[in-house]
């Protein structure tokens, strides 16, 4: 075969991928969109649950997977600061801390940020269990084994390092706290999450553009508060 030919089938092959990677970036864009309208009636991807800033699908079988598509901000019932690439960048660095004996946090896949469909989405692995806020609103139960000592020594341990390295979650709320079937601790959200290392106390608030202060509560106390949430619900469930 002649050069020149085999470049022009080159060519054209070049042309052909880049044309399906047209196609399927704008059918996950339409995928997006259609996750985030409310009547969208969604089978194939079953809702793994929803905060003020997103909601979270599950996608994909062989390697078990979910998509976190950020709201439209006229949607949110609280306006902050947000930066989508902050948390993609803050939670790929720190899932990076995670393992299996100890707290785990989900490793971030890939993001898409597409300003013209006003979109903001990224991939991460999904956690086979449920948020404690689920598991006190009754909408699943609290593995077998769960061990509340070991599931918030794990935690109280994890956040004690965490900090000492200069990273604050500020939003460890039970809707950010899941456990997995095995009984263990996993750590999720860090759409508020902060690296500031050697930080004073201002590393808890923050000005919001509307000029309000919003305050944020220490990890160790929220921690706290959590763990009393979860000792109340083993309280009322074993009665
Ligand atoms: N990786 C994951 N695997 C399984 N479920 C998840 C995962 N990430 C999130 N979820 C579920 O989706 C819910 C909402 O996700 P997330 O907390 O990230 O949203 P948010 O809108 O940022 O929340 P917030 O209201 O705290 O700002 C979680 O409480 C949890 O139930
Ligand atoms: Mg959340």
């Amino acid at each position: 075969m002649k050069k020149s030919e085999s470049s022009a089938g080159w060519t054209e092959k070049k042309a052909h991928f880049e044309q399906m990677v047209e196609h399927h970036y704008k059918l996950m864009l339409k995928m997006a969109e259609n996750l985030l309208s409310e009547d969208y009636d969604s089978k194939e991807h079953e809702k793994l649950g929803e905060g003020n800033l997103a909601k979270v699908f599950s996608v994909g079988h062989i390697n078990p997977c979910c998509i976190k598509i950020i709201k439209k901000p006229e949607h949110r019932t609280i306006q902050n600061n947000y930066s989508f690439d902050h948390e993609f960048d803050f939670q790929s660095i720190v899932s990076r801390m995670s393992r299996a004996d100890r707290v785990q946090i989900p490793r971030v896949l890939s993001s898409v940020s597409d300003s013209e469909a006003g979109l903001d989405f990224f991939f991460m692995d999904k956690v086979d269990g449920n948020s404690l806020r689920q598991i006190f609103e009754g909408e699943a139960n609290l593995p077998e084994n769960f061990d509340m000592d070991v599931f918030f020594g794990k935690l109280e341990k994890f956040i004690a390092e965490f900090n000492n390295d200069g990273y604050y979650h500020r939003d460890l709320h039970s809707g950010n706290i899941m456990v997995d079937k095995d009984g263990n601790p996993w750590i999720i959200d860090f759409g508020s999450s902060i690296h500031q290392p050697g930080a004073s106390d201002d590393i808890f608030s923050e000005q919001m553009p509307d000029g309000q202060t919003i305050h944020f509560t220490s990890d160790e106390n929220s921690l706290r508060k959590v763990m009393r949430e979860t000792a109340k619900h083993l309280t009322n469930t074993n009665k």
